[in-house]
């Protein structure tokens, strides 16, 4: 049914239907519409007939870029939510880090190695995602804000490549020696064969009115936003922001604050688009189909155990392997119910409750040199709530 709505500024939609209509010198068959603080008038037939051929997939394909009306309001206001979080790696002094990366004494080998392998991974998994988003999902998905959003997920995948660079070139990193990490290390390897399956079989026209493709596809996003952006990435993030925690590395840390603070975006759009797929193809999911799901995060969370594994190989600087190993079952299991599945690990408790507040970034606006770090203007700050973290 055709349910015309608002989709109000700083808000995460909740949509509402309103039907407004406007004062007598508008025709009675004429529609408005609020978003992001702008008024629309639209044709009623016409919203009526663009709003039905919307679809998460096998919509109606058009060059034109028919926002109005919204669909999925949630989309719309994410994509907002994430360009008023824009930064950029230059923003961030790197002095500090040079000096403790430079110095004979400050740092010990463990942490050297983290950061080793952080950016090493990172390097080639923020282009791994952004490719699949690009060239796999926002082009299999029909609606236009859908494409919008997935679009600026991949821009934000384009910064934090961009902020590996940085980083490399600050502490004079050799660029190859990241490559080579992500083709010897067999952890790593391994991570990207386990994401790989599911991108490569979609690289081509499918029939996604087969309910297999669409299974497929189900599974890319699932796989994509849950368990690699919101499960496999969150072992090193915890381990360059404990010693963030410890005043090592403060321009990286700050750098992984503000990619964090993205990813939990794109896990909320993946979580989000999955669950739109799923309600307007219900024959997908059957319980078969959700277990397959469960067992894919089953294989995420052995592979990044083993990864945690090599990145701290033993317990050292106040970082504890049994402890990272926890916050990986932990997250992951938020990860599922999110998307309604079941847990693995029921009952596990979060062994880093300040990993949440590390992405409450708002709070400190000009914390570094007086510089400005934040686009939105104080107006647009949505609030970052993700006590899931
Ligand atoms: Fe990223
Ligand atoms: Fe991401």
């Amino acid at each position: 049914m055709f349910i015309p709505m608002t989709v109000s500024r700083g808000t995460l939609a909740t949509p509402f239907p309103i039907s407004k209509r406007l004062s007598n010198n508008t025709m009675a068959n004429d529609t408005t519409f609020s978003v992001g603080g702008r008024e629309f008038v639209l044709d009623n037939s016409k919203a009526e007939q663009a709003f039905a051929e919307k679809k998460v997939i096998n919509g109606r394909e058009s060059v034109f870029f028919n926002l109005l009306p919204l669909k999925y309001a949630w989309a719309y206001e994410l994509y907002r939510t994430m360009k008023a979080n824009h930064w950029e790696p230059e923003d961030i002094p790197m002095q500090k880090d040079i000096e403790q990366w430079q110095s004979q004494d400050e740092l010990s080998d463990v942490e050297r190695w983290i950061i080793r392998m952080g950016i090493g991974y990172f390097s080639a998994a923020e282009g791994i995602v952004g490719d699949n988003i690009l060239h796999v999902i926002r082009e299999k998905v029909t609606a236009p804000e859908l494409k919008l959003v997935l679009g600026r997920h991949a821009q934000e995948e384009n910064i934090h490549a961009d902020s590996l660079l940085y980083m490399i070139s600050s502490l004079g990193i050799n660029p190859h020696e990241c490559e080579a990490m992500f083709e010897d290390i067999p952890t790593i390897t391994r991570k990207n064969e386990f994401v790989m399956k599911v991108s490569r079989s979609l690289r081509r026209d499918l029939d996604l009115t087969d309910p297999e493709n669409q299974k497929l596809f189900a599974k890319n996003v699932f796989l994509f936003g849950q368990c690699m952006e919101g499960t496999q990435f969150y072992g090193l993030f915890g381990m360059i922001l404990a010693l963030y925690r410890q005043n090592k590395f403060p321009g990286i840390g700050q750098m992984f604050r503000y990619t964090l603070r993205d990813e939990s975006n794109h896990i909320e759009l993946l979580r989000q688009l999955l669950m739109a797929l799923k309600d307007e193809n219900p024959h997908i999911w059957t319980d078969e189909f959700k277990n397959e799901l469960r067992e894919l995060m089953r294989e995420a969370i052995v592979l990044e155990k083993g990864f945690i594994a090599d990145c701290l190989p033993t317990n050292a600087v106040g970082l504890s392997q049994g402890e990272f190993n926890q916050y990986i079952d932990y997250i992951a299991d938020r990860r599922l119910e999110g998307c309604g599945l079941q847990a693995l690990n029921p009952g596990v408790d979060n062994p880093f409750p300040w990993l949440a507040e590390m992405m409450d970034i708002k709070k400190e606006q000009n914390f570094f040199e007086g510089r400005v770090t934040e686009y939105q203007k104080s107006s647009a700050l949505a609030a970052v709530d993700d006590d899931e973290l």
